[in-house]
């Protein structure tokens, strides 16, 4: 239970409900190592953002609970935090769907992130230099009515407000959602050069697997609440399965994990 340093998040076979009846996490196991940017990937409804706001707390705001296994986070138990307090603690997550306040300027965006540090005009002055040199785009726009920028500048603002936290740990809910291909792009190399040059540890939940993959250092694949297969980011981007479920590269139609392993089964036992 004390879990292993070496690992800033530690999921050991979690389950959620919500409504305490409706189940949506059966048996989600997961490790996160110090400084690496893990990918957990998945379709629709596959239980990704129910895992990440299991982490940061946020699931009791929907009536949901973790009602078994354990979340360790810098090795501490995560129980009854709030999310408040974990983002004092550095767990910080971004939201899907890039969440920000469209009636505020950018840059009163970005500030607000600062909100569980308590920082000086200078201070905060610098930390907004900090994040500028990561997100140019944003620096341009910075007077600008929030509300009124690209989907792709509002998915940086919410990364941008949230490194203002100075996170040991960000959760990314599908950052590429709705994106042209070049944002994507550009969006995931910000976040690698946060990662490398922050030292900020990140579990990105994403449909897109290609994307994730090659930006990731290890990946797990969830299907329906259950953990279907995990390894290094190499390893998924090579693995037959996962080319012919989750890359596209399949000759038929969209198959999911179970009636792959089943047929699988079925012809060993023909
Ligand atoms: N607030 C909620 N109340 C009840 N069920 C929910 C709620 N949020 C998600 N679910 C259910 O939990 C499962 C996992 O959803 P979710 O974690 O949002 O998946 P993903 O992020 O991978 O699309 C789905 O079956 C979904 O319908
Ligand atoms: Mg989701």
């Amino acid at each position: 239970m004390t879990g292993n340093s070496e690992n800033i998040l530690e999921i050991n076979s979690i389950e959620v409900m919500y409504d305490s009846v409706i189940s949506a996490l059966h048996d989600v196991s997961l490790n996160v190592p110090k400084g690496k940017i893990v990918a957990l990937l998945g379709g629709n409804g596959a239980g990704k953002s129910t895992t990440l706001k299991s982490i940061s707390t946020m699931l009791a705001a929907e009536r949901g609970k973790v009602t078994k296994g354990s979340i360790i986070y810098d090795g501490t138990e995560v129980k009854n935090q709030s999310p408040y307090e974990m983002v004092a603690l550095g767990m910080v997550q971004v939201l899907e769907g890039r969440r920000c306040f469209g009636h505020l300027t950018v840059e009163e965006n970005i500030i607000a992130g600062a909100y569980s540090r308590k920082l000086k005009k200078s201070q905060i002055k610098d930390e907004l230099e900090k994040i500028y040199g990561y997100f140019n785009r944003l620096r341009d726009r910075r007077k600008s009515q929030a509300g009124f920028t690209s989907g792709g500048e509002q998915q940086m603002i919410a990364v941008a407000r949230a490194m203002m936290a100075k996170p040991k740990m960000l959760l990314l809910d599908e950052p590429s959602m709705g994106l042209a291909p070049q944002l994507v792009a550009e969006i995931f190399n910000i976040v690698r050069e946060l990662n490398q040059k922050e030292g900020v540890s990140i579990l990105l939940a994403e449909q897109n697997t290609n994307v994730a993959l090659r930006n990731a250092d290890y990946g797990y694949i969830i299907e329906t609440g259950h953990v279907m297969l995990h390894g290094t980011a190499d390893e998924l981007l090579n693995d037959e399965k996962v080319k012919e479920l989750y890359l596209g590269i399949s000759k038929e139609g969209r198959k999911n994990f179970r009636d792959v392993l089943r047929e699988e089964a079925n012809k060993k036992s023909a």
